[in-house]
């Protein structure tokens, strides 16, 4: 697992949004070839949202030739509630970019049967030709996607019970009120997330400093869901300071070491990306 340690929030936002860009430039997708990117929701990925859509409006990347496919989305919530994960990435990043509606891929969680549509959605991803790059954040408990501390590590697609302390910190956007917080969600399994081509996880603030401490130095366990990535051949880290409390010295020392030379943004446009 890589590790890249940024100052702070921002970098950390523009260096995974030019890292993700220019992978997509590398793969020069074609409509008959896309690039197939898996998406979060959350207050993790919001800056790489905007460094994207930054990028996309210098004429940097195109979306014109890429696929997504969210991670998860509430259980209830009609696409055009505020606080559904359709009107997040539609609001926050889909309707600012050129990426055509069709490959446009979320989770519907006001579909008759949730096992179907789980089961159309992992057959989708397969039909897609898998997901070339995962971007995730984490819970403060560790999870990934929405799989709760236990869930398998080899789980796929499903609807899933969130944790009371899920759904306490999701309230944020919810009027702080933990009652409105939908008590379900559909959600892509870790597996899913580990058969990606790539997975890359953004790591920010204080209070992710228990769960990188985990994900990192940890065993891999139900208990942390997104440690699994550590049985991945390419997975990545970018975090900022202020999430690496938590670590050992030595453990910060080794990653800031190795990753001296990647850390800027001239660095990924100079690179072929392939480690
Ligand atoms: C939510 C989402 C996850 C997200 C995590 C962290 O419950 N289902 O996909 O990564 O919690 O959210 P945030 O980035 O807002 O801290």
């Amino acid at each position: 697992m890589r590790l890249v340690i940024q100052p702070d929030y921002d970098h950390l936002a523009r260096w995974t949004a030019h890292y993700i860009a220019r992978k997509i430039e590398l793969a020069r997708p074609s409509a008959e070839k896309p690039f197939v990117l898996g998406l979060p929701t959350g207050s993790s990925p919001m800056g790489v949202y905007s460094e994207l859509i930054a990028l996309y409006k210098l004429g940097r990347v195109s979306f014109r030739n890429v696929k997504t496919f969210n991670m998860d989305e509430y259980v209830g919530l009609a696409p055009d509630h505020p606080q559904s994960y359709h009107y997040f990435m539609w609001s926050n990043f889909f309707s600012h970019i050129d990426i055509r509606q069709e490959n446009v891929n979320i989770l519907n969680g006001l579909a008759e049967d949730l096992k179907e549509e789980c089961a159309l959605y992992e057959a989708k991803i397969i039909n897609a030709g898998g997901i070339d790059l995962f971007l995730g954040g984490v819970g403060v408990d560790g999870h990934i996607a929405f799989n709760e501390p236990g869930s398998s590590l080899v789980s796929r697609t499903r609807d899933k019970e969130l944790n009371y302390d899920t759904r306490v910190v999701n309230s944020r956007f919810f009027d702080y009120d933990v009652n409105k917080v939908p008590k379900r969600a559909l959600t892509v399994g870790v597996g899913t997330v580990m058969d990606a081509r790539e997975v890359i996880v953004v790591v920010n603030g204080l209070n992710k400093a228990r769960a990188l401490h985990q994900m990192v130095e940890g065993g891999i366990s139900q208990m942390w869901t997104a440690s699994a990535i550590q049985m991945h051949p390419r997975a990545m880290v970018v975090c900022d300071e202020a999430a690496t409390y938590e670590l050992k010295v030595g453990t910060f020392k080794h990653f800031v070491d190795i990753e001296q030379d990647n850390l800027d943004l001239a660095s990924i446009w100079e690179s072929d990306l392939r480690w």
